[in-house]
């Protein structure tokens, strides 16, 4: 064969080769799953970890709204590009020691590729509200590992969620809702967070959220530690 008979044979390997590569978006929504728990793609809705809308070209710890970065990814001269995300998802530690992602990496190429073609077109600004919405995209996940901030807004509450008082008496909480209803809690099956984002519950509307498979676990969001100890009374 020809040098150039060669030469041609190549690039056409070379152009099918890299064809074969590109993601499939739906598929790459799928293994989003993996992530949502942690990360949303509206802008600055920040969880566990940073929203990653706008991710491309963004310099690695660099959202500003994001309180929590390690040292070790805010120092790391990063800039997130294709490139750059195959490393990071492939092998998070190797990529950026001493980060404080809690995840492994995805060693299958396929799925990077996939997850990638999606976040691309989910991440840029402008993108269409099916690709970015949360709700619903990761099933009971969320909850699971522990990332809660997927669950629906806590505003506008049904009654049965909606906190009114609670009050503490030996080891018992006793929670009153909207609808009138009391429930007692061991105190160590109640739980009392916050949400001070646009998705948090009213203020001064704490919201009852069940926890565990049992029923005998839930939280207590509120908006602000402040009205804790405003709405929790200690009486018998
Ligand atoms: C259990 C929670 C968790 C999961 C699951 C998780 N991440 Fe993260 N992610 C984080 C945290 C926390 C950080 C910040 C790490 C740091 O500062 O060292 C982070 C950082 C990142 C960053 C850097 C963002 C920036 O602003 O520099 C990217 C990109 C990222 N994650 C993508 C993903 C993708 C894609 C997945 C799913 C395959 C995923 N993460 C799964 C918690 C998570």
């Amino acid at each position: 064969m020809s040098n150039l008979g060669l030469l041609t044979l190549t690039v056409i390997a070379t152009q099918t080769a890299a064809f074969a590569q590109q993601g499939d978006v739906t598929r790459g929504q799928q293994d989003f799953r993996a992530c949502a728990a942690c990360h949303s793609l509206e802008a600055n809705r920040n969880m566990t970890g940073p929203s990653l809308a706008e991710l491309w070209g963004r310099k690695a710890g660099g959202l500003a709204s994001f309180e929590r970065y390690s040292t070790a990814l805010k120092s790391s001269g990063i800039i997130w590009d294709d490139r750059s995300l195959d490393g990071w998802l492939t092998d998070p530690d190797r990529m950026v020691p001493d980060n404080e992602m809690p995840f492994n990496g995805i060693k299958d190429a396929r799925v990077r590729i996939d997850l990638l073609a999606f976040l691309k077109e989910a991440t840029k600004p402008g993108a269409p509200p099916q690709l970015t919405q949360q709700d619903g995209m990761g099933g009971s996940m969320g909850g699971m590992m522990g990332g809660g901030g997927r669950d629906p807004s806590l505003k506008k509450l049904d009654p049965a969620r909606q906190v009114t008082a609670v009050t503490y008496c030996h080891d018992t909480y006793r929670v009153t809702t909207a609808d009138g209803k009391t429930r007692a809690f061991w105190e160590r099956n109640l739980r009392f967070r916050t949400d001070s984002s646009n998705a948090g519950p009213d203020k001064g509307a704490p919201a009852l959220m069940p926890a565990g498979m049992l029923g005998d676990r839930a939280s207590v969001i509120f908006t602000v530690p402040e009205e804790m100890s405003k709405t929790i009374e200690a009486r018998c």
